[in-house]
């Protein structure tokens, strides 16, 4: 949610800003803008809309002159979406100006105290509270004054703050919301995550909660909330640009989707020694583990939900998944015998940091299972196992959910055969079948123009149901919701057994039925579901293994997938329906990457 970016160095300052900022317009994308410091004054472009519009305000930047600035783009919180909203935000003075990601949660009573001190507000966020502190504060000294404003502060805020009196000095304070500086010759940078910043240096600082840094050309000085300078550690970046860049395809997230197989394996293969799974770092007691708790939000919980079953399965330990915003307020039963698996891509989601630190309050060991190197929930964790994903840049997740499930596979296998649960021929077998994945994915992937006839025959429907039964209810859940984000279409997951108990009633002639039939234990089940609908009028679209001839004479229409095992095949049988997502999304003209309303990495509750 909303990404920030700052520049310091000899060169024109806005290019660089508006070139980061294109790179984390996935965060929010209802308007932008940039300040640069110039001349004893600070000049501020904002526009309403996406970054596209920035660069042509100010003519790719040249209109903006001045080697020192910040940048914002927005995901509206406090606020409609207008260029008065836009950020930056500047003093009353015109002397600071102020980028924020994050929730001042305080932001009403701060409001009222500058409002009765004589402070004008331009904007309705909380963001603009922050800036008139740093003018109240503010005696000669700069970063005294954005210590006592930071300090004034309640909620989850990344803050970049310039001056006019130091026009080559930019303060960055972190609490709760990422936060990245970028290291360079002659120059310094930071940002939201390093997808900006990989154009430009490959060594990065990643701030800690409370603390803050100053950056001038010369050099960075990270301080704790005290003022204290604290020795940071100097952390490589791995991902290249390409992997950030579109490479050739039409959206990130079509890329992202024929990125899987590659992804998959780079997070299987180095877990992978001598026909054994081995889990750096994890020195967890499975034998006193009594219960599992999985909590994550949206795709990352769903991935959650399949990987449950699995777990289930090879581990015979119980394993609950919960979604991490309810959770955070559950009070739920846990204690030091509890493992808590933690999903995100993004490792700074505000809802599952928030359930992860109440369950590690009350005892539970946390494992993190985490894209982004760094982030916030990966610093939390007692034990964490990275998706080797590389950067997940469109907003609906494909590759991310595919290496969350792929990690938890691992993880019922490594389980398994710690706790002793499985008999050694099992073992191997399944650890064949997971490393099959790679290859069965792109199977799918290769099937390219029947999916694209089948996304021409649905995309006009207004609704769509998908169903099936365990894992393959789990892969269901995903399957809607790839449909609802990005194509708009309201699609409904149903476990195909409880629709007799009400929702069936909502099926009618013509009513388009996604049936997953993949888990043979199963399978039979729903197919006798799928006589249900079929004789109320729905028109079925099945997936299915290859092989399975019986479905044909049910569904309507019938996507096979290569066989794979139960266990693992909610991560090949995913496939087909991203890509029924995208290519309806695409016939209905839907702007793929950016659906509306959302954003990416969720970090507000
Ligand atoms: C849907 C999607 C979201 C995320 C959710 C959690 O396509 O991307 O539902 O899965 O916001 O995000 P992370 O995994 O970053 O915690």
């Amino acid at each position: 949610m909303c990404g920030i970016v700052g520049y310091t160095g000899a060169q024109h300052a806005a290019p660089v800003l508006l070139d980061g900022l294109s790179k984390l317009e996935y965060r929010g994308y209802d308007s932008a803008g940039i300040a640069v410091a110039q001349d004893g004054a600070i000049a501020i472009s904002k526009v309403t809309g996406r970054i596209a519009n920035l660069q042509e305000k100010t003519d790719n930047g040249r209109l903006v002159p001045g080697t020192t600035g910040i940048g914002h783009t927005r995901w509206a919180t406090h606020g409609a979406p207008t260029d008065f909203n836009a950020h930056p935000h500047a003093s009353n003075d015109g002397k600071f100006a102020v980028v924020h990601n994050g929730i001042i949660e305080n932001y009403l009573e701060l409001r009222q105290e500058l409002t009765r001190k004589g402070y004008r507000f331009e904007s309705e966020t909380d963001t603009e509270t922050i800036v008139h502190l740093v003018e109240m504060y503010y005696q000669g000294d700069f970063q005294r004054a954005v210590m006592k404003a930071s300090a004034r502060l309640r909620g989850s805020y990344a803050l970049g703050i310039i001056c006019t009196d130091e026009p080559d000095r930019i303060f960055v304070v972190r609490e709760a919301s990422p936060l990245i500086i970028g290291l360079g010759i002659g120059e310094n940078y930071f940002a939201s995550d390093v997808t900006a910043l990989v154009a430009y240096t490959r060594n990065a600082i990643y701030l800690d909660d409370g603390e803050f840094a100053e950056l001038t050309p010369d050099g960075v000085q990270v301080f704790d909330c005290t003022g204290h300078p604290v020795e940071k550690k100097i952390n490589r970046i791995t991902w290249d640009i390409q992997a950030a860049e579109k490479g050739g395809y039409e959206h990130f997230m079509l890329k992202e989707i024929m990125e899987q197989p590659r992804a998959v394996k780079a997070t299987i293969a180095p877990r992978l020694k001598n026909g054994e799974v081995s889990l750096d770092g994890m020195d967890i007691d499975l034998r006193r583990v009594n219960k599992i708790l999985i909590t994550a939000c949206g795709s990352a919980y769903y991935a959650g939900c399949a990987g449950k079953c699995t777990i289930e399965r090879l581990c015979r330990i119980p394993v609950q998944a919960e979604l991490a915003s309810e959770l955070r307020y559950a009070d739920p039963l846990i204690d030091d015998k509890t493992l808590l698996i933690v999903l995100s891509q993004s490792g700074e989601t505000a809802d599952t940091i928030a359930a992860m630190k109440e369950c590690q309050r009350q005892g539970a060991k946390a494992l993190a299972i985490v894209n982004v190197v760094g982030s916030t929930i990966a610093k939390l964790a007692d034990y964490t196992l990275y998706t080797w994903a590389g950067p997940e840049i469109a907003v609906a997740t494909t590759k991310g959910y595919t290496t969350q499930l792929t990690v938890l596979y691992l993880f019922a296998l490594y389980g398994a055969r710690k706790l002793g649960r499985i008999e050694m021929e099992e073992y191997a077998r399944l650890i064949s079948a997971l490393k099959a994945l790679p290859k069965q994915m792109q199977q799918v992937l290769d099937m390219n123009p029947a999916i694209e006839k089948l996304a021409k025959k649905y995309h006009k429907h207004p609704s769509m149901f998908f169903i099936g039964r365990n894992t393959d209810y789990a892969v269901a859940l995903e399957g809607a919701l790839k449909m609802k984000e990005i194509s708009y279409i309201h699609a409904e997951s149903y476990a195909a057994g409880e629709l007799k108990h009400g929702t069936i009633a909502l099926i009618h002639e013509g009513q388009p039925v996604i049936a997953l039939c993949c888990n043979e234990a199963v399978t039979e089940k729903t197919m006798s579901n799928i006589i249900e609908v079929k004789a109320r009028g729905a028109e079925v679209l099945a997936i299915a293994f290859r092989g399975n001839a019986k479905i044909v004479s049910l569904a309507d229409d019938m996507i096979y997938i290569p066989k794979s095992d139960p266990l693992f095949c909610a991560a090949v049988e995913i496939v087909p329906l991203q890509k029924l997502a995208y290519y309806v999304a695409k016939e209905n003209g839907c702007d793929i990457d950016k659906p509306k309303n959302l954003a990416k990495s969720v970090t507000v509750e």
